[in-house]
């Protein structure tokens, strides 16, 4: 067997670890957005592999006996194409997706669907926002130039940013409560963008909001074709035939 993992998240890492230790032949696949991405322990190939078809071919070509999505919740693209080419290869697939986090007591939620709406749904009078999202959805926001916007990348901006009034961390996660608790008090947060990412690594933000009340616009997941999922690293080591050696 031959495992493909479509990763670029930190439970994608986690499984590239389990699957080294477990000594299972295994690619794990980059987009390659970050400068820098983590070093992990498996083999690792970096960029897009060029549509549904593309890998379809890659998948043949490199005798992937099974892949695993393991990509961001709202990586749609990397998502569906993974559907389409298992099925044109005949390639079992799994994707390693957490649960979205749900609306809990003191969570002060505007739930929305896209980008463009979550703009709408900032408010008119000057804010100080976090927009905690992937910075290739951010140039929405400019239709609300009169807001601070807090940004937070994992590479420093290569480019001018589209708003007056910015403020980039530059700074990889996972973070934890008391820094984030920290960083929206120093800011004067007063509202934060987000998406239902789900899990506990991206967790930190919605449980700082919470505790300092402010109001989260919450992007809900884009729909993605029906495909099998698991929640956790083991029940995808499970999958994989690898019962015996689970470390996650
Ligand atoms: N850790 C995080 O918080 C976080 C957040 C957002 C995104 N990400 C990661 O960043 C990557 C890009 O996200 P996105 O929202 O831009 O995805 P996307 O819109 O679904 O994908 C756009 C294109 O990028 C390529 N691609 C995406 N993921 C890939 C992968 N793992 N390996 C090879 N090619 C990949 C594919 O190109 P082709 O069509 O040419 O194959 C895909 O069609 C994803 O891998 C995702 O897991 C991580």
């Amino acid at each position: 067997m031959r495992a493909l993992i479509l990763g670029g998240t930190s439970d994608a890492n986690l499984l590239a670890d389990a699957a080294a230790r477990a000594g299972l032949d295994a690619i794990y696949s980059y987009a390659g957005r970050t400068r820098a991405p983590i070093s992990q322990s498996l083999p690792s190939r970096v960029g897009g592999f060029g549509g549904a078809n593309g890998l379809a071919e890659y998948v043949r070509r490199e005798g992937i006996t099974h892949v695993v999505d393991a990509t961001h919740p709202f990586a749609a693209e990397i998502s569906s194409n993974a559907v389409a080419a298992c099925e044109a290869t005949g390639t079992p697939l799994i994707a390693l997706e957490r649960a979205p986090w749900a609306k809990a007591a003191g969570d002060n939620w505007i739930e929305v669907a896209d980008i463009t709406s979550a703009a709408a749904a900032l408010p008119e009078n000057r804010a100080r926002v976090f927009l905690a999202i992937g910075r290739r959805h951010i140039a929405a926001f400019s239709i609300k130039p009169q807001h601070t916007y807090t940004l937070r990348f994992v590479d420093p901006p290569d480019g001018p940013l589209p708003f007056p009034d910015v403020d980039v961390i530059v700074s990889r996660g996972p973070f934890n409560l008391a820094g984030e608790l920290e960083m929206m008090r120093a800011r004067g947060i007063e509202w934060i963008v987000a998406r239902n990412s789900g899990g506990t690594g991206a967790r930190a933000k919605i449980d700082a909001a919470r505790e300092l009340g402010l109001r989260i616009v919450m992007l809900t997941r884009p729909e993605l074709p029906e495909r099998p999922r698991a929640e956790s690293v083991a029940e995808v080591m499970q999958w994989l035939g690898h019962r015996a050696c689970l470390g996650a």
